[in-house]
């Protein structure tokens, strides 16, 4: 299937093409298809991660790790499930499958975008936390918006990098240039693949519109566009935009039970957000 043709200064056109890009983990897949947390689900879920080696090592340092206040030398996967939950673990399991996912081409500017990804997570689960919204589902969209660009990333490394090279004085410069020079942006590529890996609908609009401010995401989705800009402004972004908005005008953008509970100091979250990326990170 092929969704678009570049016309950049590329020698030669690009072919955007979903279906050349392997599938997402099976077990992350799985997790994401998984929408109930009954007994059921999560015993599921545990004997998926049981069956991959990888996943289960994942799964324990993350256990035991600070991340989990209760943690105390767990060591079977069935414990780690029970003690995490049915939901936090659908989420570890997903952030743990994309980041899988990445590291056979984990290049810098991927794990850039992994790293904006979990960090705009992490916000997006707070903030839904204070807002009385779904905050798991809040993280994993956080996690699976930008997928669009680390796909491009990975298909259309040269491109992107004249993404990078020219740089961006607002998001929106982002998108444009993605349009020159991959002839696709992240938003629309984040569209296909949800499309091509059959992710549950919900997923459609949050890759497609977290940069349009025309198309608002409904309930815990609508703290995408906010966390993502705040994930970039804490030093979480792939480009630094060249005229960011300050702290506080991006917190402006957040509901209001949520925005009293942000610190007033940027670099204090900052700090927060990156202990919390590194131990995902090192699992
Ligand atoms: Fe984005
Ligand atoms: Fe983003």
């Amino acid at each position: 299937m092929t969704l678009a043709t570049g016309t950049s200064k590329a020698a030669k056109p690009l072919v955007w093409d979903p279906d050349s890009i392997p599938p997402f983990p099976a077990i992350a897949l799985k997790a994401l298809h998984l929408m109930s947390g009954t007994d059921t689900s999560l015993l599921e879920l545990c004997n998926l991660i049981r069956s991959d080696p990888a996943f289960s090592t994942a799964i324990l340092r993350i256990a035991n790790s600070p991340l989990v206040a209760f943690s105390k030398n767990v060591t079977s996967v069935l414990q780690a499930s029970m003690l995490l939950g049915f939901q936090r673990l659908r989420s570890v399991v997903i952030t743990v499958g994309l980041k899988a996912y990445l590291t056979s081409s984990f290049t810098p500017l991927l794990r850039l975008s992994w790293r904006h990804s979990v960090a705009c997570a992490i916000l997006a689960e707070r903030s839904a936390d204070w807002s009385f919204l779904d905050k798991h589902f809040a993280y994993t969209a956080g996690i699976l918006h930008d997928i669009g660009r680390m796909a491009l990333a990975t298909v259309m490394p040269e491109a992107y990098a004249r993404v990078i090279e020219r740089g961006a004085d607002r998001p929106q410069d982002l998108i444009e240039s993605e349009r020159e020079f991959c002839g696709i942006d992240h938003c629309q590529a984040g569209r296909s693949l949800v499309t091509a890996w059959n992710l549950p609908e919900a997923f459609l609009a949050i890759t497609a519109c977290h940069h349009d401010p025309e198309a608002p995401l409904p309930g815990a989705a609508s703290l995408i566009p906010s966390s993502c800009e705040l994930a970039d402004s804490l030093g979480f972004a792939v480009i630094q935009c060249r005229s960011p908005r300050s702290y506080a005008a991006i917190l402006a953008g957040f509901p209001e039970p949520a925005r009293k509970h942000f610190p007033a100091d940027a670099q204090q979250l900052a700090s927060e957000i990156a202990s919390e990326i590194n131990v995902i990170e090192s699992a």
